[in-house]
């Protein structure tokens, strides 16, 4: 049996276009793909989170994500900007953060299996003060069991980022630093309320890669106003002269609550580059990448040798579980996705009166492993039929094949015997193609098990 795909859209096809980069599809609307769940009432969530959790298991790979709800600035194109940073609100926030970990190290199915990445993400967690980098590194090491190569990274920025922070990272174990830069360009910075200028930020992740006891990784970003291709050019120059170990280049989104959409509205700055705009700049980037010889981890994710691993970020975007810990961290345990409370008083409150602090529980699609394993397969750039589970007894790739037929004749994919390898345009466009088959699948089993959807 395979997919009938003559009933779907161009939405999931892809249009009929001579250049699939630039009009394959419409445009991303998010950073991530996502398969569909069931919310679980509130009164339910703290039992269940309870029953999975004193449940011991070790059978699947696991990750922490630790969440730091602060920044300074806030950026113009931000869509996870929560809580302006001040000095006594980290200090309280630090202490219930450490409460929350303690306990969650305690749980049974914490004890009962192994960690194998740690992520500390923002936020800025490089707002935190250097004792307490270093103190979160060492309760981590002290209270998780951890794989021997367990990656640990600290997320943050330059800015503000001393000497004494890098002390307190190292004397806390941490072994990666993911930095946001977005762009070296002074006035693509300014515009974006980024706190310092290219001089400043060229010297500082230089110092640190050359010191080489931590890998350092920067985070670029395409189709910022006043980011032409030339500026972007100029960027990833930029980034090689560092000696940084990685790099993450992601597609400008800006979504509904950034304060960049105003700005332009005001006529306070121009307009981000449009997607076709981003197509282009996404075709410059991998060329220079390819040319400089840059290993690809992912179709956004380059490493300049085998010491960048980026276990993260392919972790938790296959079937490995991770438990949350912080104000408006997420993450997923068994077949449960959860957020914590994102309001800073009341997961505070929580965590200080030793109440649940999961503010939503969705119950994940039976299909999930296999949603999971389609994500994955597209953010790698390459669908492997062996990996794929199968879907409703059939053989997914197979299956699927009718669309992925569709999809070769449109330029987004090149078809091998049993594995599927994204072009330009289909690396360009992974999300919307992970998307379409995580929509197609849902449709099938939604017809061929009607109550499936209830569940
Ligand atoms: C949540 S931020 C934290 C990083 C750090 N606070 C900083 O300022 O660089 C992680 C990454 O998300 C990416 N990001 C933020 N806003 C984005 C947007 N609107 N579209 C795409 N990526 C975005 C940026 O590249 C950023 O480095
Ligand atoms: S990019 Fe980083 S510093 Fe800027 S608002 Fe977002 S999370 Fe905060």
């Amino acid at each position: 049996m395979s997919v009938d795909i003559y009933k779907f859209d161009e939405s999931i096809l892809g249009s009929d276009s001579p250049d699939p980069l630039r009009f394959a599809f419409v445009k991303k609307h998010s950073a991530h793909a996502g398969g569909s769940s069931m919310p679980v009432p509130p009164p339910q969530q703290s039992a269940i989170f309870s029953r999975i959790t004193s449940e011991t298991t070790t059978s699947k790979k696991r990750c922490l994500y630790i969440h730091v709800p602060f920044c300074r600035v806030r950026c113009t194109f931000c869509n996870f900007f929560q809580n302006a940073a001040s000095r006594t609100l980290v200090d309280e926030y630090f202490s219930a953060l450490m409460k929350e970990l303690k306990k969650k190290a305690a749980l049974p199915w914490t004890q009962s299996g192994i960690f194998h990445a740690v992520y500390i993400g923002g936020g800025t967690p490089t707002d935190l003060s250097p004792e307490q980098v270093k103190t979160l590194g060492q309760a981590i090491h002290d209270y998780f069991p951890l794989t021997a190569d367990c990656e640990i990274t600290l997320e943050g920025r330059i800015n503000r980022f001393s000497d004494e922070l890098y002390l307190g990272a190292l004397d806390g174990g941490f072994n990666r630093f993911s930095f946001g830069v977005q762009s070296f360009n002074t006035q693509v910075r300014r515009s974006a309320k980024r706190l310092d200028d290219r001089e400043d930020v060229l010297k500082r992740v230089s110092e640190l890669a050359k010191e080489d006891k931590i890998p350092v990784i920067i985070d670029l970003l395409y189709g910022l106003p006043y980011q032409t291709k030339d500026v972007l050019h100029q960027d990833l120059t930029d980034f090689m002269s560092t000696g940084a170990h990685g790099l993450d280049l992601y597609q400008l989104v800006v979504g509904g609550s950034a304060p960049m959409l105003n700005l332009v509205e005001k006529g306070k700055i121009p307009p981000p580059a449009t997607t076709p705009e981003k197509a282009g700049m996404y075709e410059l980037g991998v060329k220079f990448m390819a040319d400089h010889h840059m290993k690809q981890l992912s179709v956004n994710h380059w490493a300049i040798d085998n010491r960048e691993r980026s276990l993260y970020n392919s972790l938790a975007k296959t079937y490995a579980e991770v438990l949350p810990v912080g104000c408006g961290a997420g993450g997923n345990i068994g077949s449960y996705g959860m957020m914590q409370h994102r309001t800073l008083a009341t997961y505070m409150n929580a965590v200080n009166e030793g109440q649940s602090t999961i503010a939503m529980m969705m119950k994940q699609s039976p299909l999930e492993p296999l949603f999971a394993s389609l994500k994955s397969g597209f953010d790698r750039g390459i669908i492997q039929a062996s990996k794929l589970p199968v879907f409703m007894g059939e053989d997914t790739f197979n299956f699927l094949m009718p669309l992925f037929k569709v999809w070769h004749d449109k330029g987004l994919v090149e078809l091998q015997e049993r594995s599927l390898v994204l072009t330009l345009a289909g690396s360009f466009w992974s999300v919307p193609l992970a998307q379409a088959c995580i929509q197609v699948l849902t449709s099938e089993m939604s017809i061929a098990v009607p109550q499936a959807s209830n569940h």
